[in-house]
């Protein structure tokens, strides 16, 4: 079978074959240094202001999908097969503004201008959501991702609510133009994009990523591309030999029965969001808050347990919900518990040329009292200090029968509190048994100090998140712990 030497894609409507080009080439630096796309900017060059964002437009399950990302932390090859626009495609063929733009410039959007590309692409994105509404708070999330240091943020979310009362755009009109460049590109097939620098191979299919990393265990696997892309922008790494999971249409699938979340290794936690927030509303809500919609629009679920960071969101989650990981190795697959992977910081349970398949998440018994909670300096757009995630079921005489509590940040890994669920399992959830939890809590944890809390700080939250999660599950329930309509609050 042939195997393409190019990537394809349209920018605006400008069809695009590249090829011989570096295997870290940044989407963001081939807009402003090839094509002198120069509207999109450039502020932190790893992902967290938005700045650089872009519009890239693929098929999914026979519909357009219009997703912001970061180009800063996207490499060039990842355009294969989409659309992408700039903020230069925006106007229409008559040269008037976007129903975005003219929003921004009504309601005094924009001051030094710096940020102003950027948010208007996320807006943009948002108002191409099918989902899109004048709620506050989901517009806040929406733009979390966009940083802007002079204007304030309630005229954009004003001029956010005023796009939206236009209920069409120029884009409307090319929809069907539009998909019927994407799915010409429909299968897509194997590529490999070598230059000087080194080597992209973008596979297919399962079959061939797992063929080429067996081949090549050495080589650099991405995903999404929001851990990796710092590699480059930040250590300025190279990276002689990647290979692609996101050019694999098959992982992108998410497999539902009645019994299991079937989550396969090319699945963005956008996409993955609404399918686990129904099954554990409070990984759902963890998820809304992990980076920005640029980086969940990017970042893949199975990425975020890859990497093996102690203090990923991830893997909390999954380890006190029971989850699964499926690894593979050429053509020999094999299942383990998810918190067997993580063995020591910066180690674990791979072998080389294998890598992780899919995240397999059991459905929750009806009873199961599952709560997360996600500590951060800033609500949105930033990493965990701690995590505390806590899985329990209580019999009908109110004894403890089944109680599993993971934590990030507290540890080189993320782990599980065995003592303390050995305090509590079999026990009354009471006052007397929250006690003991508390003071085995500080034997499961050795927490270290580092710039995003003490490690007095992470002992005592961590003790006060299962004094916090008694407040939310012994019954009576008494104690108000969340703030109430928070997400309706305006920014003013
Ligand atoms: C601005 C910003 C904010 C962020 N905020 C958060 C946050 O709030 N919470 C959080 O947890 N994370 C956060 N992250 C980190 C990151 O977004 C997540 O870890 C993400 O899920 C990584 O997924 P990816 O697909 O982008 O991984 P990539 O960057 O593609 O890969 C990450 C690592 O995993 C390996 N890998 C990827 N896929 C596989 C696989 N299938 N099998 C084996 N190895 C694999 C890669 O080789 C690499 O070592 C943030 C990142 C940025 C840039
Ligand atoms: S330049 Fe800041 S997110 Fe890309
Ligand atoms: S208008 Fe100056 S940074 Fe936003």
């Amino acid at each position: 079978m042939s195997v393409r030497d190019h990537i394809q894609f349209y920018l605006g409507d400008q069809y695009c074959q590249v090829s011989g080009f570096a295997p870290e080439t940044t989407v963001l630096d081939w807009l402003r240094e090839e094509r002198h796309r120069t509207g999109t900017k450039e502020g932190c060059n790893e992902g967290d202001c938005g700045a650089c964002t872009i519009l890239v437009v693929r098929m999914q399950d026979n519909k357009l999908q219009w997703k912001a990302v970061n180009a800063c932390i996207q490499f060039l090859w990842m355009l294969d097969g989409a659309q992408i626009f700039t903020v230069e495609d925006l106007r229409d063929p008559t040269g008037a503004l976007h129903p975005v733009q003219l929003a921004m410039v009504d309601q005094h959007g924009s001051q030094c201008g710096f940020c102003t590309p950027g948010f208007v692409m996320s807006m943009v994105a948002y108002y191409k959501s099918p989902s899109a509404s004048t709620d506050e708070g989901a517009i806040n999330d929406a733009l979390a991702g966009n940083l802007c240091r002079c204007t304030g943020y309630a005229p954009i979310v004003k001029a956010m609510k005023q796009a939206l009362a236009t209920k069409s755009d120029h884009f409307d009109q090319k929809e069907q133009t539009i998909k019927n460049r994407l799915e010409k590109f429909l299968p897509r097939s194997a590529c490999k994009i070598s230059a000087p620098a080194g080597t992209v191979s973008l596979p297919a299919t399962a079959e061939e990523l797992a063929s080429i990393y067996q081949d090549n265990p050495d080589a650099t696997l991405v995903a999404g591309a929001t851990d990796v892309g710092l590699w480059v922008t930040k250590r300025l790494n190279s990276l002689p030999h990647i290979i692609s999971i996101g050019s694999v249409e098959s992982l992108k699938a998410l497999h539902e029965t009645d019994d299991e979340l079937w989550i396969g290794a090319g699945v963005t936690y956008s996409r993955a969001h609404s399918a686990i927030a129904t099954i554990l509303p409070d990984a759902g809500e963890v998820i809304r808050r992990i980076g920005s919609t640029q980086v969940r629009n990017a970042g893949t679920v199975c990425g975020n347990i890859g990497n093996g960071s102690p203090i990923g969101d991830g893997p909390p989650l999954f380890i006190a919900a029971e989850a699964t990981l499926i690894l593979r190795k050429g053509q020999v697959t094999r299942s383990l518990p998810i918190e067997d992977y993580f063995i020591a910081y910066g180690k674990q349970d791979r072998h080389p040329g294998e890598f992780i398949e899919a995240l397999v998440i059991p459905k929750p018994d009806k009873n199961l009292l599952y709560r997360a909670y996600k500590i951060s300096k800033r609500f949105d757009q930033d990493i965990s200090a701690l995590l505390g995630v806590f899985a329990m079921t209580c019999n009908s005489d109110g004894l403890v029968t089944h109680i599993r509590i993971a934590f990030g940040g507290m540890a080189a890994t993320p782990k599980r509190a065995y003592a303390t669920e050995n305090a509590i399992l079999g026990k009354p959830w009471n006052e007397a048994t929250l006690e003991d939890a508390r003071d085995a809590i500080q034997t499961d944890f050795t927490p270290l100090s580092d710039m995003r809390s003490s490690e007095w700080y992470r002992r005592q939250v961590a003790a006060n998140l299962l004094t916090r999660f008694f407040a939310e599950t012994a019954t009576p329930t008494t104690v108000e712990t969340r703030l109430a309509g928070w997400k309706d609050k305006a920014y003013v």
